[in-house]
């Protein structure tokens, strides 16, 4: 099937009744992307996803490949055989009476490809899943990752023009998911068409995507590269989803821009911070901004634990009463309280002393700190 350079999704929605599940879905995927749906569990994202598979048909809106409608809410509907897509679920749903060979060979014996032809393929895939040897065992002398494998084996042999991922990896163990995750973009790099992978976990999110489309209820929250969404958080939401645990409310007192560098005061809880950001570095967020970042406007103030040390640095520094601490091995957790309403996470060295009730000292770098609109998105 003639593989594809953009997939298209104008102002999808679907709902269930009166449930509106998915609300103006916009998102253009280019050929050999791998696109990441990222979100809680039910904001919508496996919906999204079978959308886009035919699973299921959508209630306005279009979808399509290149100038080709797949599905416009009414009149056209192109069945899932037909939409040339592979998807691969969190339950490998094998079939258990047949071999891992026949597992991967069915859907070219079903479309009665030649002997030779099927041999030759199934041996590519089973290659390219490193599953070389295992061809005459059966689903249930396989270990977990080894049937998800078969699975992604299945789905690849019939060269899919886009591979449909619904968290695949959430049955397996940390490790293996981390293994697993390489070789799922290894796979993806050598197929060379677009993937779509729906995970609720920030880390797979960063780890294998080229785009991250962060969900929250059925609506688009931010659309961004791994650093973009990372480091330049649109709103409260994705902020707190990429680990922004320090959402403190503030209100801009003064800004100025000097040589690139905007430089904004804010005011959170009587005390002066300063904010360091570069101009243009997130001109999508930035534009949103733009209306906050004027004096006396009230804002968020935010940061990651990660970012705060203990000590005094040359800004925003802070004296926090510890109300807890945990020992990470790579870094210690700070809980404390800064001023009341003002709660604090800190991940400091693992080294330092700290008294529970005692008092300590944080500080957090001007680049670390970012401004957010204070209204909320829905
Ligand atoms: N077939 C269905 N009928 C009714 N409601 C559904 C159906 N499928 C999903 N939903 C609802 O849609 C919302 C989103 O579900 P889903 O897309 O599975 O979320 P996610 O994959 O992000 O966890 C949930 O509230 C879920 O209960
Ligand atoms: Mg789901």
């Amino acid at each position: 099937m003639k593989v594809f350079n953009q997939l298209i999704m104008k102002d999808m929605c679907k709902s269930f009744g009166n449930l509106h599940v998915l609300k103006d879905f916009n998102l253009t995927i280019n050929r050999g992307e791998f696109v990441t749906f990222l979100g809680p569990s039910g904001c919508g994202k496996s919906t999204a996803l079978n959308c886009i598979s035919g699973l299921l048909n959508i209630t306005s809106g279009v979808i399509q490949v290149d100038d080709e409608v797949l599905d416009n809410g009414g009149k056209v509907f192109v069945s899932p055989e037909k939409r040339g897509f592979g998807i691969i679920f969190q339950n490998y749903a094998l079939f258990p009476h047949m071999t891992v060979f026949d597992n991967i060979a069915f859907s070219l014996s079903v479309a009665h490809r030649p002997k030779d032809e099927i041999q030759k393929k199934v041996s590519e895939v089973i290659r390219m899943v490193h599953l070389e040897g295992q061809e005459n065992k059966f689903p249930s002398q396989l270990s977990g990752g080894q049937q998800q494998r078969v699975a992604i084996a299945r789905s690849v042999v019939m060269e899919p023009r886009l591979l449909l991922l619904d968290e695949p990896l959430s049955n397996l163990d940390t490790k293996l998911r981390t293994e697993m995750r390489y070789e799922l973009k290894q796979i993806h790099n050598q197929l060379e068409r677009a993937s779509i992978y729906v995970t609720h976990d920030q880390s797979e999110a960063l780890a294998l995507s080229d785009k991250i489309v962060i969900m929250k209820l059925g609506k688009v929250q931010q659309i961004g590269t791994p650093k973009q969404v990372f480091l330049f958080p649109a709103n409260r939401f994705v902020a707190d989803f990429m680990g922004y645990k320090n959402i403190w409310n503030a209100k801009i007192i003064a800004v100025e821009e000097t040589d690139g560098i905007r430089k904004i005061q804010v005011e959170s809880y009587g005390i002066s911070f300063v904010v360091h950001s570069t101009i243009g570095e997130n001109k999508i967020v930035e534009e949103a901004l733009l209306g906050s970042f004027q004096k006396g406007t009230d804002v968020l103030l935010a940061s990651r634990p990660d970012d705060i040390s203990a000590g005094i640095g040359q800004f925003n520094n802070m004296t926090a009463i510890v109300e807890g601490t945990e020992y990470l091995g790579t870094s210690m957790q700070v809980t404390g309280m800064v001023r009341d309403g003002m709660p604090i996470q800190a991940r400091i060295e693992p080294e330092t002393l700290v008294a529970a009730k005692g008092t300590i000292s944080l500080t957090i770098p001007p680049d670390k700190l970012i401004v957010l609109p204070k209204v909320e998105e829905e």
